[in-house]
């Protein structure tokens, strides 16, 4: 019996060494060490032997099935490395491969204009105000001296609702309007950026939605030379400080006098010529002092204050500065325009 032990134990050893796998080497566990396995039945046979017989053959049951242990424990730690040898050959990184360059957003070039602009009035002491893009024909026309039939009406063309005297502004104006109501008596110096909406012939340089930036300032004794300073003082942060502007007396019902700005672009190039059809000036703004009546109607007495509007297009801004030919392409969603800034 002794004899059939230790044949069992050679087996056994060689079997371990052929197990290749965990799975084998799991199978090579239950069939041997097991409950069931070879060496535990060896031991159920200790009946079989002469009493004196037995304590040698228990020991020796007890030495084998150690030294398998021993050998099973070597045997599944060889295979671990070699499991984890094979799975970083597989999985290895070329860190030599050049990477892939991950893909950045950027601002749109409207967007970067516009935090320009709000940079330099806000450093000059504006406040960002923000108003609506569905206004009334009250806000948009009326408050801003513009009556119905007015032929200075013409001025915009509308976008209108199905609801009666509900249409997308034209203009950013009316915020001038809301911003009195909601800060009467105090002084006010604001801007109100945002989207404007036209019912307009889309051309190269009139687009059916654009934004715009007002400009307002009530107070006691404004007056036309805060409006000056104040104007010159934004072109100058904004094209350089020997860049020469100009103003020319223009019409708008909200204002009076009313002026138009003009910035000097030149005639060097091609670009600035078209730009300037051939003058060298480029309109950028309109603005004069608040008309009396708006000042009224925004609750502020015109025998008490005064103050000074704007409004300015950044699509127009932007377009100088980079040399844009065309108004479309910035709502267009062209990324071939859109990765240029
Ligand atoms: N709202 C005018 C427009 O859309 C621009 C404008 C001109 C705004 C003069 C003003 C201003 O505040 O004073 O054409």
């Amino acid at each position: 019996m002794l004899d059939t032990l230790e044949a069992i134990y050679q087996e056994s050893l060689a079997a371990l060494r052929d197990a290749a796998s965990s799975a084998e080497l799991e199978a090579w566990r239950q069939a041997t060490l097991g409950r069931k396995g070879s060496v535990q039945l060896q031991t159920r046979r200790l009946g079989e032997l002469p009493t004196e017989e037995r304590p040698a053959f228990g020991r020796r049951v007890n030495e084998i099935k150690q030294a398998l242990q021993q050998a099973y424990e070597e045997q599944a730690a060889r295979l671990r490395a070699q499991d984890l040898e094979a799975q970083m050959a597989s999985e290895a990184i070329d860190v030599t491969l050049p990477g892939r360059k991950p893909w950045r957003g950027r601002l749109h070039p409207a967007t970067q204009t516009l935090r320009q602009i709000y940079r330099i009035w806000g450093d000059m002491g504006f406040q960002i105000y923000r108003s609506r893009d569905v206004e009334t024909d009250e806000y948009n026309f009326e408050l801003l001296n513009i009556p119905q039939h007015h032929p200075a009406r013409d001025m915009w063309d509308t976008f209108h609702t199905t609801e009666p005297g509900v249409l997308l502004r034209t203009h950013t104006s009316p915020g001038q309007i809301r911003a009195m109501h909601e800060y009467y008596p105090e002084p006010i110096r604001l801007i109100v950026p945002g989207m404007c909406y036209r019912y307009e012939q889309q051309t190269a340089r009139s687009e059916f939605q654009f934004n715009q930036v007002e400009g307002l300032a009530v107070g006691k004794n404004i007056t036309l030379a805060d409006l000056k300073g104040t104007l010159a003082e934004f072109a100058r942060r904004m094209y350089g400080a020997d860049r020469a502007i100009r103003f020319r007396a223009n019409y708008f019902p909200f204002t009076e006098p009313s002026a138009e700005m003009d910035v000097y672009f030149g005639l060097e190039t091609e670009y600035d010529r078209r730009l300037t059809k051939g003058t060298g000036w480029l309109e950028i703004l309109g603005c004069g002092m608040v008309h009396p009546t708006v000042l009224r109607n925004g609750g502020y007495d015109p025998e008490i204050y005064s103050g000074f509007a704007f409004g300015m297009g950044p699509e127009r801004i932007a377009m100088a500065k980079y040399g844009i030919e065309d108004i479309r392409y910035f709502w267009s969603n062209d990324l071939r325009f859109l990765e240029q800034f």
